[in-house]
């Protein structure tokens, strides 16, 4: 039986709702205000993990790529990206919420081992989509997990980064022979058509939230190589 604890409540900008964060002796969660469920959780990482570890598993030369992550969440995709990529790599979490940032530098970040704290992690307390408009830098990697996929839960401006124009801004962010990915919390027939019609190849991995039985979630890459 779970005895939540509430450790903290943080608005998320823009939006009239807060992220709500509990802990269950060593575990955390983390809730939106308008209900939903968790949003995230320490004891199942296992697609947060892979939507690090795939893209950059495909990259020709993983020594020092730029990777951008959007958002923080739990840390786990963040850390996912570090194990694979080499000492020179940058790797750009961007995250809304400041608050999730300090619940990462706490106990919290425990379970991630404090990827923030990683020389090559750069922090961007704003909003992944203005990164990805900026065209100031290039990525050969971007991992976004924003929200609960393309029909979204948090933010309903984050529609945009799942719309064909959406698609495209990464796409034109990122350096010849990048890779796009996507997490979702299930399939989406549409987003992964406005996908394909961007005219590089894709494919959809089907991936369990922990170990190997129980929920799976949905990853997309595009691959520009
Ligand atoms: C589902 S969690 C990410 C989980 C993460 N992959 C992990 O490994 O724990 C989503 C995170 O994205 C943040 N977020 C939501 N919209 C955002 C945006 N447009 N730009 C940056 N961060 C955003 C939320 O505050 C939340 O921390």
């Amino acid at each position: 039986m779970r005895h939540w604890t509430q450790l903290g409540e943080a608005p998320i900008p823009g939006t009239g709702q807060s992220l709500l964060l509990f802990r269950d002796k060593d575990d955390f969660f983390i809730k939106i205000s308008s209900g939903g469920g968790e949003l995230m959780s320490t004891r199942k990482h296992g697609s947060e993990d892979a939507l690090g570890t795939l893209p950059c598993r495909r990259l020709r030369d993983s020594t020092s790529p730029r990777v951008l992550i959007g958002g923080l969440g739990m840390g786990f995709t963040l850390a996912a990206v570090l194990k694979v990529v080499g000492p020179g790599a940058e790797v750009t979490v961007a995250e809304i919420v400041p608050e999730v940032v300090e619940w990462n530098r706490g106990p919290l970040g425990e379970h991630s081992a404090f990827p923030l704290n990683d020389p090559r992690t750069r922090v961007h307390l704003g909003d992944v989509m203005k990164l990805i408009r900026s065209k100031r830098t290039y990525y050969d990697v971007i991992a976004l997990d924003v929200d609960n996929g393309p029909e979204g839960l948090t933010k309903s401006t984050n529609d945009w980064l799942y719309s064909d124009a959406g698609i495209a801004a990464a796409q034109d962010a990122l350096a010849p022979g990048g890779i796009l990915a996507y997490w979702s919390a299930g399939p989406d027939q549409a987003f992964q058509d406005r996908l394909r019609r961007c005219g590089l190849p894709v494919e959809e991995v089907t991936v369990f939230a922990h170990g190997n039985k129980g929920a799976r979630h949905t990853i997309w890459l595009v691959d520009s190589s």
